[in-house]
């Protein structure tokens, strides 16, 4: 009878609340849905192309709706400029407000910094991203946690029990899942190293040669290759990733597996990588890692680019920005579980591996959004 006497503690103004806050959790796929809608119908695109706000009917024409549909676009519209995608224009009273009721030919859009970022032809676009994440085989797996947790299968991860393979496998032989994942890696690596050159070109500076380990098709090292034309860099991949990528006079693709060898240098990148690895694995990637630059009596350096979750803070203190990257922190947490079998570390879990990996320092910069750059010495 305990559930009972607790449900009668709530009054029924809290039992609404409460019912809002499960609602709310159960659509929040919506938010994605919607996105990646607009993301495929390339609604950013037709707004920027359009050259001003874009009335709803000049909208619908650009898109091809099909007619017997045209009346639905405006709630696709509306969700996404209420999580500020884009910004609604009254165009009768000349204000902005995105949650207006819109009429055809009364309001028009106009593109946000986070629907700038989907266009197709900005060099920053995350649409590949955006698209492969929300794609089939990336949802199917959340459908088998809870299967995944109890059943006694030695599966890795519920990816591999939604789809028979584990996640490298899979995206080495299905040929289209994989160019998916390459570019979805490729958009984001375009956009880190832009903000890293811009802003931390330095960590950089004296680097000889530098190796990106797991470095997908080459997007940060061909931006570090031109940044710093005297560096010898090499894009270190599995080869199902680099195999027939052609470099030029200072960047090469080597294929390889990070767990056998690492090529040395004097500083390599992990982007990415040990979020997708156990402790266990993570260990063995470092102490190559550390072989790689020290071979030849050199000290080198590792450059980590990974999230380093925050210590628990009192939520009452903490801003709408820090709960929203702990959000997407925790995001980013349970995507690593579900489908490659990692996860995002805290401070005192990174030193712990650096520590049994034989590393002697490290320094962590929180200054790429909800990921940190990491420097770790012999
Ligand atoms: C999450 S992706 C990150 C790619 C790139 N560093 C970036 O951030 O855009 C992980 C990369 O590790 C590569 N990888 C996985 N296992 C590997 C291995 N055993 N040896 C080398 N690379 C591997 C994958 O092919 C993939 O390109």
């Amino acid at each position: 009878m305990e559930s009972r006497n607790t449900q009668m503690e709530m009054d029924g103004e809290e039992v609404l609340k409460a019912q809002a806050h499960i609602w709310n959790h159960i659509f929040s796929f919506i938010n994605s849905m919607a996105l990646k809608c607009a993301v495929e119908l390339r609604i950013p695109d037709a707004i920027n192309r359009h050259g001003s706000p874009i009335t709803l009917s000049q909208l619908i024409s650009a898109l091809q709706i099909h007619p017997q549909k045209s009346q639905h676009v405006h709630r696709i519209m509306r969700i996404l400029a209420h999580s500020g995608f884009f910004l609604i224009h009254n165009k009768l009273s000349q204000q902005k407000d995105d949650d207006e009721d819109e009429d055809e030919d009364q309001v028009a859009y106009s593109l946000t910094n986070p629907s700038l970022l989907l266009l197709q032809h900005n060099p920053l676009t995350l649409s590949p991203f955006s698209l492969f994440m929300l794609d089939r085989v990336l949802i199917e797996p959340w459908l088998f946690i809870s299967a995944w947790l109890r059943s006694d299968s030695d599966c890795r991860t519920p990816f591999e029990t939604a789809h028979g393979k584990e996640f490298w496998e899979h995206m080495g032989s299905e040929a289209k899942d994989g160019e998916g994942f390459n570019a979805a890696m490729e958009s984001d690596a375009k956009l880190v190293v832009s903000v890293l050159l811009e802003k931390y070109k330095s960590v950089f500076e004296g680097v000889e040669s530098f190796v990106d380990v797991g470095g997908g098709t080459g997007s940060v090292a061909k931006a570090i290759a031109e940044a710093f034309p005297q560096m010898k860099c090499v894009v270190y991949d599995l080869p199902q990733v680099v195999a027939g990528l052609e470099g030029n006079h200072n960047l090469m693709f080597l294929q390889g597996d990070m767990f056998q060898v690492i090529p040395s240098a004097d500083a390599l990148l992990l982007k990415w990588i040990l979020h997708d690895w156990t402790d266990d694995e993570c260990v063995k990637i470092l102490k190559k890692c550390k072989e790689a630059i020290t071979s030849n009596g050199k000290n080198g350096k590792v450059i980590i680019i990974d999230m380093v979750v925050g210590n628990k803070s009192n939520k009452k203190n903490m801003k709408n920005n820090d709960m929203l990257m702990t959000k997407g922190k925790l995001f980013w947490d349970l995507l690593m579980m579900v489908n490659v079998g990692g996860k995002e570390r805290d401070e005192k879990e990174w030193a712990e591996l650096f520590q049994a990996a034989g590393f002697g320092a490290y320094n962590i910069s929180p200054i790429l959004g909800l990921r940190s750059l990491i420097e770790l010495y012999p």
